[in-house]
């Protein structure tokens, strides 16, 4: 393979974290693989909610940092709570210096919408629904004006090198993968901030790149993988079929929308005592329940919001538009979707994985922060707070060169796109049996479909990096038996006592597991 060297810190990924880390880190120099156009196919740029912080007088850090604790169901690190709710406030001052234009009072303050499972009014959000979407686009103004970063768009990695634990190179390729060949990036240090797994599964929120390959390349690597089986579906997906489907903010549900069904019934209201704003796992079964017994749920803004749902929440209104709906008229059909993956690559507290060398922030990593279920935008949080602790700590634990030539990678033919057909196979097979609801034996299936697909399309690095993740979730679901948070198993319907244990597992672990299930089911 060809081999290109480079004194720059090689960033994988190019949404919040990865922006974010790379402001950070300057003036050290950075090379950022971005697949996309900056600000185009990264997660964070379609989060609708905001970012969580205790910014009222009345809350505080503690209760933010309780109430993340009591929606992740047991296995939050508690020292990773504290530290993200602590911070959370900096970041929003940070942010706004750097231009994003947060919702403002008339008083000056900052608007702050309620979520599920958050005891107060916290989210701080943008224009209504346009938060991801800003915060982005003036972070993108920075990273433009910032000479020590350089953007590789249009590229994508799919491998990792490794030799003696450390991680030595990362392999790229045209985001194209068809149009290239690999080539061998080694750099001063590698961050991975590449997003999460969501679209693996059929029915998705997640931008159409966002399908596990980063988890996968590191877990193909070695890397430890934790909590791989905790993927959050939101419950308020538009069921309009559109691939992915897009997100109806739960802000909506937050300004008092209701979830009622074809026969005009609000079915949460008998389920929880906060009604439509349960804990969001809470919401996604009820939801998939409807769905399942064809009651079709829909989310009701009409009383609520009325026409202001068209200026309030731009996004929302931008889909129902797409797709013939009138949400002052019309209530919005829901789906529950494959949303985040609290699951990642394990890091320590400084956001460093198990092999050296390699840090990571954002969804693609796993930091004890979410648990079983992520409170609602702490996602945007997390990135923010570890991509600045992977900047400080590469800075302070690799000898980086202050300045360092652009990386010039010339492709040359021969790569291998995944096969359509198969990571069609794939990511239904995931939304059937690694689902909303799981059954050790739907599990079961599940592995033996993706291994089938994994032997037959092994040429393709992606593939490969899409299976190695779909492994991890389905194995490590099969061996989680008890329900806790996003993880339900209908054989395993409770959760089991004393504190909760989070799951982690190398690739090699999930593969056992694998062979263990097609032995049982052939
Ligand atoms: O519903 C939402 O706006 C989602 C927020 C989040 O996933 O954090």
């Amino acid at each position: 393979m060809q081999e290109v060297t480079t004194d720059r810190i090689v960033i994988v990924g190019a949404g919040l974290g990865a922006l974010y880390a790379a402001l950070k880190l300057a003036p050290l120099p950075v090379v950022m693989i971005s697949p996309e156009p900056l600000g185009e196919g990264a997660s964070s740029a379609w989060a609708q909610g905001g970012v969580a912080a205790a910014m009222d007088a009345a809350d505080s850090p503690e209760n933010h940092a309780a109430d993340t604790e009591k929606a992740g169901a047991g296995t939050v690190d508690p020292v990773v709570a504290d530290l993200v709710t602590r911070e959370a406030r900096k970041y929003i001052l940070d942010l706004t210096t750097m231009g994003t234009p947060f919702d403002r009072t008339v008083d000056g303050d900052y608007v702050l919408s309620r979520e599920a499972a958050h005891s107060f009014a916290r989210v701080v959000r943008v224009k209504g629904d346009q938060a991801g979407a800003e915060i982005m686009a003036a972070l993108i103004d920075r990273v433009r004006e910032t000479p020590s970063v350089q953007v590789l768009q249009g590229t994508m990695a799919v491998d990792l090198d490794v030799a003696d634990g450390v991680v030595t190179g990362v392999a790229i390729q045209d985001a194209d993968e068809a149009r290239s060949a690999p080539i061998m990036l080694r750099g001063a240090a590698y961050l991975m901030a590449g997003g999460g797994s969501g679209g693996l599964f059929a029915l998705t929120t997640n931008p159409p790149r966002i399908r596990g390959q980063v988890i996968g390349m590191a877990a193909r690597a070695g890397a430890e993988i934790a909590d791989a089986e905790f993927v959050q579906f939101h419950p308020t997906a538009m069921d309009v079929g559109e691939d992915p489907a897009p997100l109806a903010t739960e802000a909506l549900r937050g300004e008092g929308a209701a979830l009622i069904n074809a026969d005009g019934e609000r079915f949460m209201v008998d389920l929880h005592p906060d009604a439509e704003l349960a804990p969001r796992d809470v919401v996604a079964r009820a939801i998939f329940a409807q769905t399942q017994a064809g009651k079709r749920p829909m989310l009701d803004t009409r009383d609520v919001l009325g026409e202001r749902v068209k200026t309030q929440f731009p996004a929302v209104a931008d889909a129902c538009a797409r797709n013939g709906i009138d949400p002052a008229k019309d209530p919005i059909p829901v789906a529950a979707a494959a949303h985040y993956h609290m699951g990642g690559i394990a890091t320590d507290h400084g956001g460093r994985a198990t092999l050296g060398g390699l840090w990571v922030c954002g969804e693609a990593s796993s930091t004890g922060l979410h648990g079983a279920n992520r409170l609602a935008s702490n996602g945007l949080l997390e990135a923010l707070v570890y991509a600045r602790i992977c900047a400080e700590d590469i800075a302070a634990s690799v000898d980086v060169a202050t300045t360092a030539d652009l990386v010039d990678l010339r492709f040359t033919a021969g790569g291998l796109a995944p096969d359509a057909k198969a990571v069609a196979t794939l990511r239904q097979t995931m939304t059937d049996l690694v689902g909303v609801v799981r059954t050790g034996d739907g599990l079961r299936a599940a592995l033996v479909t993706i291994a089938e697909l994994d032997a037959a399309y092994s040429d393709s690095r992606a593939f490969q990096n899409m299976c190695a993740t779909a492994t991890l979730i389905a194995a490590a679901a099969l061996i989680r038996e008890e329900s806790r948070g996003a993880h339900e198993r209908a054989d395993f319907p409770n959760t089991l006592s004393g504190p909760g244990q989070r799951s982690k597992m190398t690739l090699t672990e999930a593969l056992a597991i694998r062979a263990e299930a097609i032995k049982d089911l052939t």
